[in-house]
């Protein structure tokens, strides 16, 4: 049953597929017009031009003959701007430069929807990667300085805590020793001791 579905597809597909192409009009004919007046806008081969005129490869897919039709005849209040070629074209030349797009491969696009490297995209994705990168610095050098400081507050401490606390533990010896409450070998002992652990 699927089978059968895909295969009147291809079926419809390969008839109408050549059909259309004849019926919109002569694609050598149309190249002509494209190049007199299109290319100046759209590029040679329609391939667009960078971020103002978009690439017409692919546009009778996407709009529909009709719909490209429609651009041409009417053009577009854009900016800048697509000029309307209602009564600077003839019927046959609009059909034929719409025969001469519909055969040109589609190719990339380089600008307007569906473009491979929408430039806007580009741009918003450009930005991302900036911001990444200066938040990853701003951590990085946010970490480095509250580290150095932390090192820095610990070393102060450790030296001026221990040192105090040697000279107090010193005095609280010859303290005792001139009370007489500790003999001269246990205050060199005691002292030695001290000094040893310094
Ligand atoms: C003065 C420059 C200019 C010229 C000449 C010009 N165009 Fe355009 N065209 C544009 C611009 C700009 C747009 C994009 C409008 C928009 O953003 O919707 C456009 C859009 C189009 C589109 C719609 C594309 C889409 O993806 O929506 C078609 C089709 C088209 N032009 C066909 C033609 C054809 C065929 C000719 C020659 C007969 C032609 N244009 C001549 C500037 C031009």
């Amino acid at each position: 049953m699927r089978a059968a579905l895909i295969g009147a597809v291809a079926l419809v597909l390969t008839v109408a597929g050549p059909a259309r192409a004849q019926s919109i009009g002569d694609a050598d004919a149309g190249r002509a017009v494209f190049e007199a007046n299109c290319a100046m806008c759209h590029g040679q081969d329609a391939a667009g031009m960078m971020g103002m005129h978009p690439s017409l490869r692919g546009a009778v897919e996407r709009l529909s003959v009709e719909g490209v039709e429609v651009a041409i005849r009417n053009g577009r209040d854009t900016m800048p701007p697509m000029p309307a070629f209602e009564g600077r074209l003839t019927d046959k030349e609009i059909s034929d430069v719409i025969a001469y797009l519909d055969a040109l491969p589609v190719g990339s696009r380089n600008f307007g929807p569906g473009a491979d490297g929408d430039m806007m995209d580009g741009m918003m994705e450009g930005r991302m990667w900036y911001w990444l990168a200066w938040t990853a610095l701003l951590l990085v050098l946010v970490a480095v300085i509250v580290i150095g400081s932390i090192f820095t507050v610990r070393s102060l401490w450790n030296r001026s805590g221990s040192g105090s606390r040697k000279g107090e533990a010193l005095d609280i010896l010859k303290e005792r020793f001139a009370r007489g409450e500790i003999d001269r070998d246990e205050f060199e002992e005691r002292r030695r001791l001290l000094d040893d652990q310094r």
